[in-house]
């Protein structure tokens, strides 16, 4: 029997663009004796519509003008038991019941535990990390204090919320962190609202663009290593790939260098490491992943210094899944096709299910 996959994509966050790509990646790379696709697309706006996913995509091959074609109908999430469904507004009596939904959003409203909470109260399952992985894999100030603890190297860093802003001053900062500094907001992705610092007037441009896109952000030192990736596959015993490796071609990885300079950088997959640098990359990734509460899938980005330490950056629950993207090609280098990786995950989605219904809910 077919089974009734979901698949999420767009949505209201900057990112919107790079999902659609992942998803028509998914779309294509999944068998098709095997799944039937619907396919939901959330606008820039939040709203929740069904697409025939042949034609769903608009200037599908160009990632600057790529969007949403014209939908079938806008879509319902009904919550039931055992398993919840969709339903069109315009035939609320058609129910379309999923086997399982594969939320490829990318930032927050998608990878930050919302969409997650929706899914899971409808009784739908789905890929990747629950509410809690996925909350505390968006927000780096708790993602950091939980790698803190459990004593994962990462950049030392201090937090800062707006109502603070103006008793916080340069010269406070550099006496416990070393120049430059990295100033980001706490819940963005794409590199938005991040500076590279290194004087004071710099500083408080800094904080200034940092706080238009979050009441909380960090100022972090910098690391001066090479960026390396692992990606990440499984629930209670998860498993790293090879690595791979980011050069940003300007002095760090902006979103300039990401989206819009078609040479902004360089992806090396899967890079050459030594024995005990990739050993030491591979167990950090696990270490970072099952710390945070991950499930599914995330990749772990790393700093690799030339003393062979590993420091953790930050995490992607719901990392890039384009045709070109670090995540699927890791798998690809590591053995596993993208045809295989994409039933790993609905197999990982459906488990993880199966056991949370198990669970007794009452006494
Ligand atoms: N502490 C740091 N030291 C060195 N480079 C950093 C540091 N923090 C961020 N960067 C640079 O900025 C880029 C984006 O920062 P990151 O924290 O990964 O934000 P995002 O979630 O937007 O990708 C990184 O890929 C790296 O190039
Ligand atoms: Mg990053």
């Amino acid at each position: 029997m077919m089974i009734q996959l979901g698949i999420i994509c767009g949505g209201k966050s900057t990112e919107h663009e790079i999902s659609l790509l992942s998803a028509i990646n998914i779309i294509k790379a999944s068998d098709q004796t095997k799944y039937n696709i619907i396919l939901i697309g959330i606008s820039k706006d939040g709203i929740w519509q069904l697409y025939d996913p042949k034609t769903a995509f608009i200037n599908a091959e160009d990632p600057k003008k790529i969007h949403l074609n014209n939908p079938i109908d806008r879509i319902v999430v009904v919550p039931d038991n055992p398993k919840g469904y969709l339903i069109k507004l315009s035939n609320p009596k058609e129910k379309l019941v999923l086997d399982c939904i594969f939320p490829i959003l990318h930032g927050p409203y998608g990878e930050d535990g919302s969409v997650q909470g929706l899914l899971k109260c409808a009784n739908i399952p789905f890929v990747g990390a629950g509410v809690l992985g996925s909350a505390v894999g968006m927000d780096k100030d708790v993602m950091k204090r939980l790698l803190r603890d459990a004593k994962i190297p990462i950049a030392p860093f201090i937090c800062i919320s707006k109502k603070d802003q103006t008793k916080l001053h340069f010269s406070d900062v550099i006496k416990t962190l070393n120049t430059p500094l990295f100033i980001k907001p706490a819940n963005t992705g794409s590199s938005i609202g991040i500076s590279k610092v290194i004087n004071e007037s710099e500083f408080n441009r800094a904080m200034e663009e940092a706080f238009q896109f979050d009441t909380k952000i960090l100022i972090e030192q910098g690391i001066q290593g090479r960026e390396i990736e692992c990606a990440v596959l499984g629930n209670e015993t998860p498993k790293a790939s090879v690595a791979g490796e980011v050069c940003p071609k300007d002095s760090f990885y902006s979103y300039q260098a990401k989206y819009l300079d078609d040479d902004g950088a360089k992806l090396i997959i899967p890079v050459e490491l030594t024995t005990k640098e990739l050993e030491t990359v591979q167990a950090t990734a696990l270490k970072t992943y099952q710390t945070l509460c991950c499930e599914g899938l995330a990749r772990v980005d790393m700093f690799l210094t030339p003393d062979g330490q590993a420091w953790v950056n930050e995490i992607n629950t719901l990392p890039g899944f384009t045709k070109i993207s670090m995540y699927p090609k890791l798998w690809e280098c590591s053995g596993i096709s993208q045809v295989e990786l994409i039933d790993e995950l609905i197999n990982l989605a459906i488990n993880r299910n199966t056991l949370c219904a198990n669970i007794q809910t009452s006494i």
